[in-house]
């Protein structure tokens, strides 16, 4: 009897999921090795160590599986779901308004799409400044339910004991000096701080005192340079600037600046390296011209009874 060529008849194949599925659970892509250059598992100790080697690394903010999984493969570090979120996904105009219910899931997203990655979950305004307490609370939802891997929260030496309350709970903090964003009507919109040598001082008195409650890294925002540069001289832990000179011992910005997903005038700090604004707008016109003229979907892209 000669074998028969046809596939058994039976269910036909399973497709792709539609809408994805999560990461791909082999790990990296092919062809996109770029985060084969991270260890297996960031981990604080490694952001120590590159402090103490001079090597420089960037973070970037995500807020999803897909730009936290690219983001990933391309070799960065760190992940921030930042409570910029307020402003990049959902539309506010500061990041006052954001709650802990709606940065959770943005956060479980990114922990879920990433595998390498450390993914830092910003803890929004008023889930923390009551007090240690509250700090440790949210934080610990920040870790159970986001699955993050460490917190970040703005202020300096007033939120040390909020600091050691969650660092001896076992979860890393980022602490967060100079324009901290949540505070913005109470410092007179976005300025720069740190300018003056009491300003600078007090400064870097707050940012010893993070150190000392434990905190692993501290973001400098819209800091002078120098001032940064000072900071980042006297402290064991990295820094973190975003318009805070080029003596940081690492870099963030907000992807949507970042990639041009954002138009209109960017701040000073930032440089694009993307124009996804474009590039997506030109796609969607494509789409729906080709639906419009009836090319798009084609027979390639139907099914046969
Ligand atoms: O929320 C955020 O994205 C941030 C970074 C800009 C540091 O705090």
């Amino acid at each position: 009897m000669v074998d028969d060529p046809r596939p058994a008849p039976g269910p036909a194949p399973e497709m792709p999921a539609p809408f994805g599925n999560g990461p791909d659970p082999s790990g990296v892509p092919e062809g996109l090795s770029g985060s084969s250059g991270l260890p297996r598992k960031v981990r604080v100790h490694h952001l120590r160590d590159m402090k103490d080697r001079q090597e420089r690394w960037a973070m970037l903010t995500a807020y999803d599986q897909y730009t936290a999984a690219v983001f990933e493969e391309a070799g960065i570090p760190v992940l921030l779901v930042g409570d910029s979120a307020a402003n990049n996904v959902y539309g506010y105009e500061t990041t006052v308004p954001i709650t802990v219910d709606e940065m959770l899931p943005l956060v479980r997203a990114v922990a879920r799409g990433t595998r390498r990655a450390l993914v830092v979950a910003d803890l929004p305004f008023g889930s923390y400044q009551a007090g240690p307490e509250q700090a440790l609370a949210t934080s610990v939802r920040m870790m159970k339910e986001g699955l993050a891997h460490a917190v970040k929260l703005e202020g300096g030496r007033r939120r040390a004991p909020s600091i050691e309350a969650v660092v001896g709970a076992g979860i890393p903090v980022m602490a967060h000096l100079g324009f901290t964003p949540q505070s913005e009507h109470a410092l007179g919109g976005y300025r720069v701080q740190g300018r003056g040598e009491d300003s600078a001082r007090r400064m870097l008195d707050d940012a010893l005192a993070v150190q000392e409650a434990g905190a692993f890294a501290l973001v400098l925002e819209m800091v002078p340079a120098p001032v940064a540069a000072r900071i980042t001289k006297e402290l064991r832990i990295p820094t973190v600037g975003i318009g805070a000179g080029q003596h940081c011992d690492a870099q963030v910005l907000v992807w949507q600046d970042v990639m041009g997903l954002r138009t209109g005038r960017a701040p000073r700090f930032v440089k694009r390296y993307a124009d996804l604004h474009g590039t997506l707008f030109r796609a969607a016109r494509e789409y729906a011209d080709d639906v419009r003229a009836g090319s798009f979907p084609g027979p390639e892209h139907s099914f046969d009874i």
